[in-house]
């Protein structure tokens, strides 16, 4: 099994702690004394506050005490002061002053003994608000001042646009998006005299664990951050947000634990979105589709306690091969919360106008979409000057084999052209990518003498498979099997993890999870030379000869050219030594030499199919195939998983998603599950994904690449190219809306 578990379609380790409700979340940390904590928020989005009056609620039944700006303990900005990299969700600690700079920021936290009662009160707090008009609309807001926030340029794009034969120039906006994991954002404060633990729901345990002390001013050490589980982030709990200050504040204010659930209606304003974009994309090509010139100019908007810069122009610049190239970012700041990453941040919402206008480029050829892609092919990284080469790129065979698999010579590219069962079928494509990081992990790996063995690191698993990756790894080098293996994870005690974001983890921790186990392997044969007793101790080999090679297979320790079962297995040794567990820690980083020398990206193709039925404006995915070239999948069910899940995201980013608030009060309108659409089993038809597989040795020795956002990439684009495909109505503004599409069916028979 030794070499067969990485690359196998390997079931979660932790299934079935959540399949039977064992696996504990945030909120299901089981303390004595718990007092609840729930918060006040403003109603209005641009205000001084004039007022707080708690006098009412204060006398409701249960209430312990009511926190906000004019008596809590002020907190700290964090300053990123420690070794490591450290980021808040919001740099403002909530409760810093008397501004309101969003609808539903926090103004104050009723405590009380029960949720219900805390609730209540919360109700009766009053509070007096100096008001303004609120700034949430692009067009409405001030023009950006001074140089962009992203300025990128290459050769000369506007002179190559402005004498270019064929051009394209269009607009491409995407609305605001919010994440809803199912498991909204929630802390569990509690104190242990001057000592904190957190419970919390986090994508990056490290991370949090630095902001919470640099924010409180409460040293690491009297920190901890336990997160065994998380239901999901998709980027909104990468960064702590402004609930786990108050419920540290709160707990220590009332000597009690206190636990702080965002409510579904706050994870609209509090805990960051993805901000809308409107991007213009100009092309200029020659008349054979050669492109001469990408511009790609994006506008988004921020908060006013924090700046979000969400990268869109990056893939305009190095996806297609082009000589002039030139991208600019501008930031408008506005009276919402604060964005933050949301799956595939920047490549996710750049690749949407850039595949949308090589989609219009190649009607406007009269080319096929997918050859328009190939005869601009890059095969090096043009972004770079001088250019890069790829680590591993195999984007050709994903278009190619996607093609086969879909049957995309059987498109006929006339629109309304394709027709099944009384319906319109359009198809479209779109290439999919996400650059491939890995940053420096600890890892500790111990065997013990009653033949288990245990993987710790301060990482996370954020449902995404991570505890199970731990396993396979000590599986393959161990040959213990798996359900033998203990990973624990999610607990800042434990040696410095990745946070799982950017599709780093897996690629970051394999490197040092490998090498602690081969580690701890090393002290295992070491002490089997040396206890005497041993079969393989020193008094046993040849006079004069060297001491045979041993090695570790299927549990046992061996001859290396003798099979396992000749050996011993690890818990003897450890046993006849009188040792109860060996282990061993490593920590792994990227080579920077090799990071400099190479790109590293995954790269997809994506192919969507609508069907549409102008007869009753129905609108329909009916169709999905994902390609994807991430390196080597090391757990096939659970990348599979990755990949159709991003896809879903992908249909609700395409057809249904947005955020929309209300001019007046900056309230976002929709903040609740019957009004922001999300995709569900009925919206999702049937979808497929191949892994094309080359390990990619340049970022680590599994060949493994991410692959937690590049799922989501080419969809919007795809599923967009393909309503025009059915409907001859192109959407440049996300989501569709079947409104845009029946306007664009009148006068056609
Ligand atoms: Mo991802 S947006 O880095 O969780």
């Amino acid at each position: 099994m030794s070499s067969s578990i990485i690359g196998a379609s390997v079931t979660r380790v932790d299934g079935p702690l959540k399949v039977t409700g064992a696996a504990r979340y945030a909120v299901d940390h089981p303390l004595e004394n718990m007092a609840y904590g729930f918060p006040v928020v403003s109603t209005v989005g641009s205000a001084r506050i004039a007022g707080i009056d708690t006098a009412e609620a204060a006398r409701m039944p249960g209430v312990l005490a009511i926190l906000h700006h004019g008596n809590a303990d002020p907190l700290f900005r964090p300053a990123g002061h420690f070794e490591s990299y450290s980021r808040a969700g919001e740099v403002r600690p909530p409760f810093e002053d008397d501004q309101v700079y969003y609808y539903g920021q926090f103004v104050a936290i009723i405590v009380a003994n029960t949720l219900e009662q805390a609730q209540a009160a919360a109700a009766r707090v009053q509070v007096r608000y100096d008001a303004k008009p609120p700034v949430v609309d692009l067009a409405a807001a001030p023009a950006p001042e001074g140089p962009p926030r992203i300025h990128y340029a290459r050769g000369g794009a506007a002179q190559a646009f402005d004498s270019a034969p064929v051009k394209i120039d269009q607009t491409y906006t995407l609305s605001t998006e919010t994440h809803n994991p199912m498991e909204m954002h929630a802390t569990i404060a509690a104190w242990d005299g001057d000592h904190l633990t957190l419970y919390e729901t986090t994508q990056g345990v490290v991370n949090h664990h630095h902001v919470v002390s640099e924010m409180l001013g409460v040293p690491l050490d009297r920190i901890s951050v336990i997160s065994p589980f998380c239901g999901s982030g998709f980027g909104g709990k990468l960064f702590p947000w402004p609930q786990s200050l108050l419920a540290a504040m709160a707990a220590k204010r009332v000597q009690r634990p206190v636990k702080v659930q965002i409510t579904r209606g706050l994870m609209f304003t509090t805990v960051g979105h993805r901000p809308l974009t409107q991007q213009r994309m100009r092309l200029g090509a020659t008349q054979d589709g050669k492109l001469l010139s990408i511009q790609h100019d994006v506008l988004q908007p921020t908060s006013l306690v924090d700046t979000y810069v969400e990268g869109c122009t990056g893939v305009s610049t190095m996806l297609y091969s082009c000589q002039n190239v030139e991208a600019t970012q501008q930031l408008v700041p506005m009276n919402i919360g604060t964005p933050t990453p949301m799956r595939g941040p920047g490549i996710v919402p750049g690749l949407f106008p850039l595949e949308s206008a090589m989609d219009e480029l190649a009607i406007q050829l009269n080319l096929d979409p997918l050859d328009l892609r190939l005869k601009n092919y890059a095969d090096q990284d043009e972004s770079y000057q001088p250019a890069r080469a790829w680590s591993s790129k195999r984007l050709r065979e994903c278009y190619q084999t996607g093609a086969n698999k879909w049957g995309w010579s059987q498109r006929t590219p006339q629109v309304r052209s394709m027709r099944r069962n009384g319906e319109i079928v359009g198809w479209g494509m779109a290439s999919a990518t996400w650059h491939a990081g890995r940053g420096s992990a600890t890892v500790r790996v111990r065997l013990n003498a009653d033949g288990t063995a245990r993987a710790s690191c301060a990482t996370q698993d954020i449902g995404t498979g991570t505890y199970t990756i731990f396993a396979q790894v000590v599986a393959e080098k161990t040959g213990i099997p798996i359900d033998r293996i203990h990973v624990v994870l999610g607990d800042s005690s434990l040696p410095d993890g990745p946070t799982s974001g950017g599709s780093t983890a897996t690629a970051t921790v394999l490197p040092a999870i490998a090498q602690a186990t081969t580690g701890v392997i090393d002290r295992v044969i070491a002490v089997a030379q040396q206890t005497p007793g041993s079969p393989f101790h020193a008094s046993n080999n040849a006079p004069g000869g060297d001491p045979p090679k041993l090695i570790m297979t299927a549990g046992r320790i061996h001859v290396a050219d003798q099979p396992p079962a000749s050996g011993v297995p690890f818990e003897q040794i450890l046993s006849s030594a009188r040792l109860a567990a060996l282990d061993d820690e490593a920590r792994t980083a990227p080579d920077p030499a090799e990071a400099h020398k190479f790109s590293a990206h995954s790269f997809g193709a994506q192919f969507i199919e609508v069907a549409w039925d102008p007869g009753i404006a129905r609108l329909r995915v009916s169709r999905g195939l994902t390609v994807i070239d991430a390196g080597r999948i090391i757990n096939q069910k659970a990348g599979r998983n990755q990949i159709l899940g991003a896809v879903v995201m992908g249909i609700g980013m395409g057809i249904f998603e947005e955020t929309l608030y209300d001019p007046r009060n900056a309230k976002p309108l929709n903040n609740n599950f019957a009004d922001y659409i999300v995709a569900t089993n009925a919206d999702i038809p049937d979808l497929d994904c191949i892994f094309v597989e080359y390990p990619d040795l340049h970022v680590n020795e599994y060949g493994a690449r991410g692959i937690g956002e590049i799922g989501l990439a080419g969809v919007a684009p795809a599923l967009t190219m393909a309503v025009y495909h059915a409907t001859g109505v192109r959407v440049r503004k996300l989501p569709v809306r079947l409104e845009e599409l029946m306007a664009g069916q009148r006068g056609i028979a």
